[in-house]
């Protein structure tokens, strides 16, 4: 049995502490907000999960195995680092950090203590994009060309990190996903709406190996909530739609075909090719479970995660060169 410690109960960790309480192998026995009106929302919900607003007593306790931090960004870093030299395990929200040298930081002293440290990129756990990925690592879809995100919403506003942190880090932690390898250089434009310094929408492109273009559209000030994926490659093309419950991918055979054009030996007609639509069959499942439950796997089998800390401090490094080229008018910068 993993004794959990959730810290930061908000509109996130809520879903954590729904979702360890029902996993076998784990009981949640303390959490912590630093607002009390949140605890008081919570012992209505769990009556038996003690809580605080204080969370050393949650890190210091001997009987806590693993902590879950979901409280802002901007927190995540000194919460992460006091858990791990407290020894526990953590699961720590998206992004890990605001900057790659503290997220390098939090791998270090994760290794030397043999914790695992884990970050909640949730969407890789989502059933949707684990099948997309079969269907690029398989060549079905042939050359990946280009990947094209939409992920807009009204709100919710941060005050801690702007929509590129935010939002754009999931798309990041996708693109790199789904192609399996990091990306070389991100340009990107911002707007600067409703405050000076945090942005509310932002257009970004990040360049892969091989060419491959990858394309964020993230906005909190949006009509309507998108959360959407296509992806073109040289056989086939493909959408994942995650607001789409009953069809979340579909597959369009379709693509642009070469004809020898005769009057000009070497030459080609570049001709559209249109082929049938198929939605292969997702298992529905909760993203959040799924995640959760690999946490404890991990703590259980001593496992490096998926998302793990290097996982986490290379996407902030991407963030980070996405808000340098921000500053810079949307010049392309360089991605270690
Ligand atoms: N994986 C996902 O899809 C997903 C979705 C939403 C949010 N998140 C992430 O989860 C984190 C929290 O987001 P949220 O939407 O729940 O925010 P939120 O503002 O609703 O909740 C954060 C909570 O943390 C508490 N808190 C802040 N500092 C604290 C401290 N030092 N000690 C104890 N409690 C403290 C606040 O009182 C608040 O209740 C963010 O990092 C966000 O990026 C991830």
């Amino acid at each position: 049995m993993i004794n959990i410690g959730i810290i930061g109960c908000g509109h996130w960790g809520m879903n954590h502490i729904r979702v360890f309480s029902a996993l076998e192998g784990a009981r949640v026995k303390v959490c912590c907000d630093s607002d009390l009106s949140r605890l008081s929302m919570l012992h209505k919900a769990f009556p038996a999960i003690a809580t605080t607003t204080d969370y050393g007593k949650v890190i210091g306790d001997k009987n806590i195995d693993a902590v879950i931090i979901a409280t802002p960004t901007a927190t995540h870093f000194k919460l992460v680092k006091e858990a791990l030299y407290c020894g526990k395990h953590v699961l720590c929200e998206k992004p890990l950090t605001v900057r790659e040298d503290e997220g390098a930081c939090l791998r270090e002293i994760a290794r030397k203590g043999k914790r695992v440290l884990m970050v909640g990129y949730v969407f890789l756990y989502n059933n949707g994009i684990i099948a997309l990925k079969e269907y690029i690592d398989t060549k079905k879809i042939g050359k990946v060309f280009y990947l094209h995100f939409t992920r807009t919403n009204l709100g919710p506003i941060r005050d801690d990190v702007d929509v590129i942190y935010d939002l754009a880090s999931h798309d990041v932690a996708i693109a790199t996903f789904l192609l399996g390898k990091w990306p070389l250089e991100a340009s990107a434009n911002a707007g600067f709406f409703l405050r000076k310094r945090i942005a509310d929408t932002a257009f970004v492109t990040l360049r892969y190996p091989e060419n491959v273009l990858v394309n964020i559209h993230a906005s909190w000030l949006d009509p309507k909530k998108i959360r959407r994926l296509t992806c073109v490659g040289d056989k086939k093309m493909a959408v994942w739609d995650d607001m789409d419950m009953s069809e979340p991918i579909r597959i369009f055979d379709k693509g642009v075909v070469k004809e020898p054009f005769y009057s000009d030996y070497g030459e080609f007609h570049l001709l559209p090719r249109e082929g049938e639509v198929v939605s292969p069959l997702v298992k529905l499942s909760e993203p959040l479970k799924k995640q959760d439950a690999y946490f404890l796997e991990c703590v259980n089998n001593k496992k490096v995660p998926l998302t793990g800390a290097d996982f986490g401090r290379r996407v902030t490094g991407a963030l980070e060169s996405i808000q340098r080229s921000v500053k810079n008018q949307g010049r392309a910068q360089k991605i270690r």
